[in-house]
């Protein structure tokens, strides 16, 4: 498939709440291309060459904002805040007061709420062709959390095939805050197949089991012995439909692993023998969380493809799931005069086989 195209610029411009939304595309020196739109902040396109040389887009969305819009919320590409991931029956406590938000998942709050990050039209800055800066101002309130909260997240794209992540947040109260990025791979290209066969690396030797509503059960497990051991590549499907009740809970993986390492060192990798390309994640976050499509909606994607179950793959680095109800967790607790700051890199390199 050598015909994939970044999406037409003009499908993404229109006006939603009053704010024109756009397109906007980045390439660096090696060829490799980017598209972004201010709706959600979101990662719509990459093309990077496979081993036939050929651009091919590894990342799943829709070929205008519409797509976006209108399909069954996936968080394609998405910002995903204030709080990603759940948060058990939508509360918690903070500095002695009860906060409640809207129950979208099961009981919990899942991804910052019914309207949260992903769905608003963020202001942006192109900076030289290479960087994207969105910014947004979250009311205090907005989706039941406390503070006001004035974030950026920055997208630049190196001469080194790495897409940077940069976010940054502000608060004008005690408040929690979580953020990912929610892009799904698929690095045989968007809307081929499901992604079973990628060879998943994930340098964690521990995992956060969780119990039948998807939360974090508190334990902190060592993934030895289980399917949940990355350590050595495995291919993504090999024990997805095991008889275990960990999968059998999330319908495939959708488990946070703990991330020890430093920016500098890979947390995870993700490779294609069909295409040659590897794509590795950097984060200064303290987990990842790997989910394989599990609940994708047979929706069309970008190339016209269903998006079927495991059509893609999220490595979405963040803080841990309901930390704001466990202590023991890494805190995401941002205090006025405080900057939050994370980063997430996704590189992409072309293997060449032995
Ligand atoms: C996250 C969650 C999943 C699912 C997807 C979006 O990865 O952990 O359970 O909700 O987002 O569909």
């Amino acid at each position: 498939m050598s015909t994939y195209k970044l999406p037409l610029a003009t499908n993404f411009t229109t006006k939603i709440d009053n704010k024109n939304t756009h397109l906007i595309t980045l390439k660096n020196r090696t060829g490799m291309q980017i598209a972004l739109t201010d709706y959600g902040a979101r990662l719509v396109s990459v093309l990077v060459p496979n081993n036939r040389g050929e651009l091919i887009d590894v990342v799943l969305g829709y070929d205008s904002i519409n797509g976006y819009i209108e399909a069954q919320e996936q968080y394609q590409g998405a910002t995903v805040g204030r709080f990603c991931n759940r948060i058990a029956a939508g509360k918690f406590t903070l500095a002695g007061e009860n906060y409640e938000l809207a129950q979208n998942n099961n009981g919990n709050s899942l991804h910052g709420g019914i309207e949260g990050f992903h769905r608003k039209i963020w202001d942006r800055q192109v900076s030289f062709n290479k960087q994207v800066d969105f910014y947004y101002v979250s009311p205090d309130g907005e989706e039941g959390f406390p503070g006001e909260l004035n974030t950026t997240v920055s997208y630049e794209l190196t001469n080194n095939n790495e897409i940077i992540i940069r976010f940054r947040a502000r608060t004008t109260k005690t408040t929690v805050i979580n953020l990912t990025n929610h892009a799904y791979f698929n690095l045989e290209g968007e809307g081929h197949g499901d992604s079973l066969g990628h060879e998943i690396c994930i340098h964690s030797d521990e995992y956060l089991p969780i119990n039948e509503k998807q939360i974090p059960t508190g334990e902190i497990a060592p993934v030895a012995g289980t399917v949940f051991d990355f350590r050595t590549p495995k291919m993504l499907g090999l024990d997805i439909g095991a008889a275990e009740e960990q999968l059998i809970f999330a319908s495939g993986y959708d488990h946070t692993f703990v991330n020890n390492q430093p920016i500098s060192q890979a947390i995870a990798s993700a490779y294609s023998k069909t295409s040659g390309i590897e794509l590795e994640v950097y984060t200064s976050e303290p987990g990842i969380h790997l989910y394989s499509g599990n609940f994708m909606a047979d929706d069309k994607g970008k190339s016209g493809n269903k998006y079927l179950r495991y059509g893609g793959f999220c490595f979405e680095a963040q803080h841990y799931p309901d930390s704001p109800n466990q202590p023991h967790f890494p805190s995401v607790i941002l205090q006025p005069g405080e900057e939050f700051n994370s980063e997430i890199r996704f590189k992409f390199n072309l293997k060449k086989e032995a």
